[in-house]
């Protein structure tokens, strides 16, 4: 199912804590890609900057994101785990793509769209540029595979337009990378199941990798169930509480039993709901001490991010040095 001895390269902004969604739709992926490839991740500071922030909390969202993928099994033994400002790299080669990169390109992004009516009082052209930062993240290290979610395969459709204009300017260097596209589950909110599980919505929405396994009853005892939220094709609240559970367990001969209640309308949310947030918190629990256990040794954390920086340096520095001497920068 996973794909063999190939270079994928992947990034997260340290927006704040990871919840179930980021955990059943990324990394519980990369954790996977790792064991048979040649894997990058990257935690994109420089990206996270775009949108209004408070310098003061950026170091220990950095922190946070690097012990939650750690915590969850991205082993930097076998993966490049580094924090994209540690990277000049990134920084130079986005300003040579800014270079061949058309205005219109940038400007029919959906994200850009989105992003500059959501922060109208702060735009910047860094929210218009920040697609050609991520060709950068992406070019630099020559992946085969970019695992992103759906909302951004768009950009990565734009770095494989920037690496072809590259190509024909400058003479054939660039592989055009592809989406990896990972069957993952869409997880919904707990509270208005129509929408993605998503943290600007409110805590109590998700459930974090972090929350307390108290935490985590009481918001599974409070999800909604039912929003009559089948038209379109959406899945109800109940729907995604039992497709959370069918990922989460493995028993199943109880997930048969569940869902064919489910189906015939018997399921008993009463005796469910327990069920489920137990699984959740037995999933969820070696993550959770784990990273705590890291975030009480943040030296070792910083110390892994710069081998990680070290290693993808390497690379970066080489690819750089290429496109510089074939733009006539040498
Ligand atoms: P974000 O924090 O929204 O930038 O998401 C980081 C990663 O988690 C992306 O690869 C998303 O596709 C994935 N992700 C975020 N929310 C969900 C969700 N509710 N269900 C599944 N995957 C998600
Ligand atoms: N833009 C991506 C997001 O918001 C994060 C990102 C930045 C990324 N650089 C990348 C993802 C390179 C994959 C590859 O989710």
């Amino acid at each position: 199912m996973f794909p063999k001895g190939k270079v994928i390269l992947s990034g997260m902004q340290p927006s704040g804590a990871l919840h179930l969604g980021n955990w059943l739709g990324a990394l519980k992926n990369w954790v996977n890609l790792q064991q048979d490839n040649h894997c990058f991740f990257t935690i994109v500071d420089l990206h996270a900057i775009t949108i209004p922030y408070e310098p003061k909390e950026l170091p220990q969202r950095v922190l946070e994101l690097a012990a939650d993928f750690l915590a969850a099994g991205i082993d930097p033994e076998k993966s490049v785990l580094f924090v994209q400002s540690h990277v000049p790299e990134h920084v130079e080669l986005a300003w040579l793509f800014n270079t061949i990169t058309p205005l219109g390109e940038l400007e029919r992004m959906t994200q850009f769209k989105d992003k500059a009516s959501e922060h109208r009082e702060a735009q910047n052209a860094g929210l218009l540029n920040y697609p050609i930062l991520m060709a950068a993240d992406i070019l630099l290290y020559h992946p085969d595979l970019v695992p992103v979610g759906e909302d951004q395969t768009q950009h990565v459709e734009f770095t494989r337009t920037l690496a072809r204009k590259f190509n024909s300017t400058f003479g054939e260097y660039f592989t055009e990378p592809k989406v990896y596209e990972a069957q993952v589950p869409r997880v919904m909110s707990l509270l208005e199941p129509a929408k993605k599980m998503s943290k600007s919505y409110g805590p109590n929405h998700c459930i974090f990798l972090s929350d307390e396994p108290e935490t985590i009853r009481k918001k599974i005892a409070k999800a909604v169930t039912d929003d009559g939220g089948t038209a379109d094709g959406r899945i109800s609240g109940g729907r995604n509480l039992l497709q959370l559970f069918k990922v989460l367990s493995d028993d199943k001969a109880l997930k048969q039993q569940l869902d064919d209640q489910y189906r015939v309308g018997e399921l008993k949310y009463s005796e469910f709901k327990p069920l489920l947030a137990e699984a959740i918190i037995k999933t969820l629990e070696p993550i959770r001490k784990k990273r705590q256990e890291l975030l009480s040794k943040p030296k070792q954390v910083e110390k892994t991010l710069l081998s990680g920086r070290d290693s993808a340096r390497v690379i970066a520095a080489k690819t750089l040095s290429d496109v510089k001497e074939r733009m006539g920068l040498a």
